[in-house]
């Protein structure tokens, strides 16, 4: 049997401007998506274990089948194949979380242990961003990478097509954070395509805000060198105000995001393709942490406490 394994992600600076090419900053996070894969007798059998919201499995039932297929197809094996898949692991299946992309790099990285064939890091990461294509259509690659090295990182898609930048980033210490989930399960790909849609027919107000939303990164990234927790708490803010600009929050991203600061995070937003899917607020200390975490609870919301900047590699 083969086995793998993807780290979940918060993205703590552009998401959606990533997509065209304006610098993010993702950090992994401790938990992660878990794959097993053994040789079957026909078909690709897909059992799904993971801890969703409701709904989340079914309605990307079909954008998994795709997403292994174009796994197959990048890692050069006949389609044809039989397997079993399993999936499971600590990261719940909530939308924003890079679920999709750590369920691909695990899956990728089992299936090439159960073929014995040598894969390296560089090239999981190439079959978990096709991979990546069924969910999020044009991805800009940064929950694959994120999913595949784990860590804190900077990262730059390439518009040219080359390879993309990315920076380990290193703090001081690790902080924690506190996601909420709305429950509600969001498709990437349409929310992709909306803001895509939306930047060519409005390009001036487009481009001042990708323009902002450039600068945050670089200042959010001199935030984290300098332990600044305060500003990275207001720049999250900022980036908030960005996304709901550019029309991806939500509702209750909204609430959540409001539910948050209310309770003194130094920060929150929406994390990931928004629609639906998770916040994250930074809420330095246990005690910040559980209150904030508590009041989003109370709601009738999940919660996931975690940090950001913990060394997973
Ligand atoms: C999703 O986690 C982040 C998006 O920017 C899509 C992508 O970068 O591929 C919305």
């Amino acid at each position: 049997m083969g086995k793998g394994s993807g780290y979940g992600k918060v993205i703590l600076f552009g998401e959606h401007f990533v997509v065209h090419g304006v610098p993010g900053i993702v950090s992994a996070i401790d938990s992660t998506t878990d794959a097993e894969v053994k040789k079957a007798q026909s078909g690709i059998n897909v059992k799904d274990e993971r801890k969703t919201a409701k709904g989340y499995s079914e309605e990307k039932r079909l954008q998994q089948l795709e997403s292994i297929e174009r796994m197959l197809k990048a890692m050069g094996i006949d389609p044809k194949i039989a397997l079993d898949i399993w999936v499971g692991g600590t990261l719940p299946g909530f939308s924003g979380l890079g679920a999709s992309a750590a369920s691909s790099v695990a899956i990728a990285r089992a299936i090439a242990q159960e073929l014995n064939m040598k894969v390296a890091d560089e090239k999981i990461n190439q079959v978990a961003y096709e991979a990546e294509k069924a969910y999020a259509g044009n991805p800009s690659g940064i929950d694959n990478t994120a999913a595949t090295y784990g860590g804190l990182m900077w990262f730059r898609k390439n518009m040219a097509g080359g390879p993309d930048k990315v920076e380990h980033l290193s703090i001081e210490a690790p902080v924690e954070i506190v996601i909420g989930s709305t429950g509600k399960v969001a498709n990437t790909k349409a929310m992709v395509e909306g803001v895509a849609e939306r930047k060519r027919k409005n390009p001036q107000k487009y481009n001042t805000i990708f323009k902002r939303a450039e600068e945050l990164a670089y200042e959010g990234r001199a935030a984290l060198e300098f332990y600044n927790l305060k500003k990275i708490g207001e720049l999250m803010n900022e980036n908030h105000r960005l996304l709901q600009e550019i029309e991806v929050s939500s509702k209750e991203l909204d609430l959540l995001v409001d539910v948050a600061r209310k309770q003194g995070a130094y920060g929150a937003k929406l994390t990931g393709g928004g629609g639906g899917g998770c916040m994250t607020a930074l809420t330095p200390g246990k005690e910040l942490q559980g209150k904030v975490a508590n009041a989003i609870k109370n709601l009738g919301f999940e919660v996931l406490s975690t940090k950001i900047g913990v060394q997973t590699t």
